[in-house]
C-alpha cells in the first residue's frame, strides 16, 4: 500500500488544470488544506491515488468552452475518467476500505477536481458513478471505462430490451459505440449491424458486430446496405447512435420499428464532425435533421421515437462491467498509453483524429 502523502493536514497535489479556455491546460501545483483542524479528511470523503485516467471528448469540450467570467478564481480540474487505490477513508465511509482498487467517472464541469490529478479527493456521497475494480483488470484498463462504457450501458439499457432484438450501432469506430456493440451482444441482442471505416472493422467484429457497413463509402451505399439488410431480415428494434449519422434522418420509416412496435432510435449527444481544436457552442448544436427528429417524435401521434441524451444519473454500468469481466468477456479498446507529463502528445493524437480507441494516462 503507498504511504499517506498528507503532512502537516496538507495535501500537495499536481492536477492539470486550466481557469478558462485562454488560460493555459497545463499540470499546476495545488496545496489542499485538511477539512478540520484534526482531519485532513471529511468524514465521507476518501483520498485516492490515481493511478490511471483516460481522455474524453467532453474533457477537451469543457476546457474549450469554458468563458472566462465562469467561477473565474476557481482552478478547473481536466478530465473524468479515473482508476487508482484508496489511500484513507473519512469516518463515516463504510463502503471503501484502504487499498482498495476503485474507478470512476467525476464530471463535474467547471469544478476544481479533475482526474488528471496525481491525488484524487472524493465524497462518496456525492459520487454516483464510482466502484469497485474488478480483480482481473488493470487500473489502465478500470480507467478507459467509466464515460465511454457508461454512456453505451446508460443509453442502451434505459431505452430498450435488447434481448433479441436487431440493433444498429452507428459509429462502431468510436469508443462508445465499441461498448454499444459489446453490450448489446452481452444483453442478448440477435443481430448487431454495425458501421465504421475498414481501419475499424476488425475491432467491432471482435467486439461482437455480425454485420459491418463502411460509412466511408458514403451515405447512399450505407443507405443502400442497410435497406438491403431489411428487406431479408426486417427493420430494426434499436438504434444506437454514437456519431450523429446523418443518413436516416427524414427516413426512419425505412429503417426502425415504429413506436407502436418497440422501435427505438437513441442518439447520444455530441459530434464525431467537430473540430476539438476550435469547439465552439455551435459545433454542439443538433443539425436540422436532427432537430426535425427530435420535434417529430414529440408530437401527438408521433410513429418513431428519436431520443438524443447523456451519460446522467448512471452508476449501473459497474455491475455490468463487474459481470462481463467475472466471465472473462469484457474486452477494453486501449489505443495507447501515455505518461501524465506527454498530455501534449495525447492531446495533438486526440485532435488529429489517428487513434482507434481511448488514450489512457498511466499515472503509477
Ligand atoms: N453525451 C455524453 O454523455 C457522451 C459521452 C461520451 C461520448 N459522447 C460523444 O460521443 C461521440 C463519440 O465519443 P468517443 O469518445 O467514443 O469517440 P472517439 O473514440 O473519439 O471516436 C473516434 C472515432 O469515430 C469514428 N468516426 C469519426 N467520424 C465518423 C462518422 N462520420 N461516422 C462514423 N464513425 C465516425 C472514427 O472511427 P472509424 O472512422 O475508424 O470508424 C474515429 O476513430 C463524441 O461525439 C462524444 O462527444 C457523448
Amino acid at each position: 500500500m503507498s504511504a499517506s502523502p498528507i503532512v502537516n493536514n496538507k495535501l500537495t497535489v499536481h492536477k492539470l488544470s486550466y481557469y478558462n479556455y485562454t488560460s493555459p491546460l497545463e499540470f499546476r501545483e495545488v496545496e489542499l488544506k485538511g477539512y478540520s483542524e484534526t482531519s485532513f479528511l471529511g468524514p465521507t470523503q476518501i483520498l485516492i491515488k490515481t493511478k490511471a485516467s483516460s481522455l474524453n471528448p467532453v474533457d477537451v469540450i469543457l476546457y474549450q468552452l469554458t468563458p472566462t467570467w465562469l467561477k473565474k478564481d476557481v482552478l478547473k480540474g481536466f478530465g473524468s475518467d479515473y482508476a487508482g487505490e484508496v489511500l484513507q477513508t473519512g469516518s463515516e465511509v463504510k463502503d471503501y476500505k484502504e487499498g482498495d482498487r476503485v474507478y470512476g467517472d467525476l464530471l463535474k464541469p467547471f469544478g476544481p477536481n479533475g482526474a488528471f490529478s496525481d491525488y484524487l479527493v472524493l465524497d462518496v456521497t456525492k459520487e454516483d458513478k464510482i466502484g469497485k475494480i474488478p480483480d482481473n483488470l488493470s487500473y489502465q484498463e478500470a480507467a478507459a471505462l467509466p464515460i465511454a462504457f457508461g454512456t453505451a450501458y446508460e443509453l442502451i439499457t434505459k431505452n430498450h430490451n435488447v434481448k433479441g432484438a436487431n440493433v444498429i450501432v452507428f459509429g462502431a469506430g468510436t469508443s462508445v459505440g465499441t461498448y454499444g456493440v459489446e453490450i448489446a451482444k452481452y444483453l442478448g441482442a440477435k443481430t448487431v449491424l454495425a458501421t465504421c471505416s475498414p481501419k475499424s472493422a476488425a475491432k467491432a467484429k471482435e467486439y461482437g458486430a455480425d454485420v459491418i457497413v463502411d460509412y466511408t463509402k458514403g451515405a447512399e451505399h450505407e443507405y443502400k446496405e442497410i435497406t438491403e439488410f431489411v428487406k431479408k431480415n426486417g427493420k430494426f428494434d434499436l438504434i444506437f447512435d454514437s456519431c450523429r449519422d446523418p443518413v436516416f434522418m427524414g427516413r426512419l420509416k425505412d429503417v426502425l420499428k415504429t413506436r407502436k412496435e418497440g422501435g427505438k432510435y437513441v442518439q447520444v449527444f455530441g459530434s464525431t464532425t467537430m473540430d476539438y481544436r476550435t469547439v465552439t457552442v455551435a459545433s454542439n448544436l443538433p443539425t436540422k435533421g436532427i432537430m426535425r427528429e427530435l420535434v417529430a417524435s414529440r408530437l401527438p401521434f408521433s410513429k418513431y421515437e428519436f431520443i438524443s441524451a447523456s451519460i446522467s444519473d448512471g452508476g449501473d454500468f459497474i455491475k455490468a462491467v463487474a459481470d462481463l469481466s467475472a466471465s472473462n468477456k469484457l474486452k477494453i479498446p486501449i489505443d495507447s498509453v501515455f505518461k501524465p507529463k506527454d498530455y501534449k502528445k495525447a492531446l495533438d493524437k486526440f485532435y488529429s483524429g489517428s487513434f482507434k480507441g481511448k488514450l489512457v494516462f498511466d499515472f503509477e
